[in-house]
């Protein structure tokens, strides 16, 4: 088969369309046939050696799939060969088949087509595990995104506005603002591209804090970096900020800005709890699919690639240029 492989540290530019061996399926393993591939921000970081898990290489990107069951190994009794389905791989997904144990795999409804389906469950299981089960958001409350034109923020769009929240998206450039908008938002601000000075950080808390009305409920931080500061600062009484993603950075915020609103700063590791919460993490997938069978949530894919042109849509990332998500499809 072919793969998209890291074969060293290094930038997408890096990578390397290359054979590599057909998985075969041992013991309460399955192999897909893939036929997308979903782009995130871990696959830059993962191919850098700055992720969470640093796999052996030669290894492929891609952390989530959708494709067709190719084949399943003994003990295998949820999917059958020639189901279609979403693989959650953490790696490996640039790649024309990839093998997986059972239980990261479940089926997709007949209406999703593939590309929808690999970019579909990361994104929206991290937003509605840190929107309803982290953040315990309520209809009626005001809630600030971070990146409301990437990934998991279009999906914090949806999802809020799903659960009766009023959103207000903020991001880097009008476009992203226009997009963030059709895709739900009821009010966008534009940030600067950081970083930023002291007087631009206050400047930036009272856009904040104009633009939600006096300030949020809920914040959703898919970001990171020196945005923390300026965004903690416009919290209401309360409320609660969500740690999602650090795509600009780690931020270091000073702990009085929580006491001051009495608001709680909340982790967010929605691949950490679906392993240690599996009941929590079947009962979400579940209100995910009802909610787009009603059509309340649909990835919004602004471009698709090759899979020898993988490191494009992962660049695209890494530059701040893409809006919504990016996919990498299979000829
Ligand atoms: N906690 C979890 O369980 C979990 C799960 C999934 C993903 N994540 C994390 O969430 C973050 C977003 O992931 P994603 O797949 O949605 O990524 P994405 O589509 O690339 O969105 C990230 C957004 O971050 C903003 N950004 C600000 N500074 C940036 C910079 N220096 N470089 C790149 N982007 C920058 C960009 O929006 P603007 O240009 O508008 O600022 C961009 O749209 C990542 O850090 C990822 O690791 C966390």
């Amino acid at each position: 088969m072919k793969a998209l492989l890291s074969t060293k540290v290094g930038p997408p530019e890096q990578l390397e369309y290359a054979d590599a061996p057909d998985p075969v399926a041992g013991e309460g393993e399955v192999v897909i046939a893939v036929k997308a591939a979903g782009v995130n921000f871990p696959d830059a970081l993962i191919i850098e050696d700055k992720y969470q898990f640093k796999p052996e290489r030669p290894f492929a990107p891609g952390g989530e799939v959708a494709g067709v069951v190719e084949s399943v190994g003994a003990g295998v009794a949820h999917v059958k060969v020639g189901q279609r389905v979403i693989g959650s791989s953490g790696w490996g997904g640039y790649a024309e088949k990839i093998k997986l144990p059972a239980a990261r795999i479940m089926p997709i409804p007949d209406a999703m087509p593939f590309d929808e389906a690999s970019a579909f469950i990361l994104t929206y299981g991290t937003s509605y595990y840190a929107l309803k089960d982290r953040g315990q958001l309520k209809a009626g409350e005001t809630v600030l995104i971070l990146g409301a034109a990437g990934g998991v923020g279009v999906a914090a769009i949806e999802l809020a506005k799903a659960m009766g929240a009023r959103v207000v998206g903020a991001v880097s450039s009008a476009d992203k603002a226009e997009f963030a908008k059709m895709c739900g938002a009821d009010e966008t601000i534009v940030y600067p591209p950081g970083a930023f000075a002291k007087e631009q950080s206050k400047a930036l808390s009272d856009d904040f804090k104009k633009v939600t009305g006096g300030g949020a409920d809920v914040i959703y931080d898919a970001v990171g970096g020196d945005y923390c500061e300026p965004a903690l600062r416009a919290m209401n009484w309360g409320g609660r900020y969500l740690v999602v993603g650090f795509p600009a950075g780690i931020p270091t915020p000073p702990l009085n800005l929580t006491l001051l609103k009495s608001s709680s700063i909340v982790g967010v590791f929605w691949g950490a709890s679906v392993a240690r919460e599996p009941k929590l993490h079947e009962g979400n997938v579940r209100d995910l699919f009802n909610l787009y069978g009603e059509g309340k949530i649909k990835p919004r894919i602004s471009a698709r690639y090759t899979l020898r042109d993988g490191g494009q849509a992962i660049r695209a990332l890494m530059n701040r240029t893409a809006t919504g998500k990016l996919v990498v499809v299979m000829d």
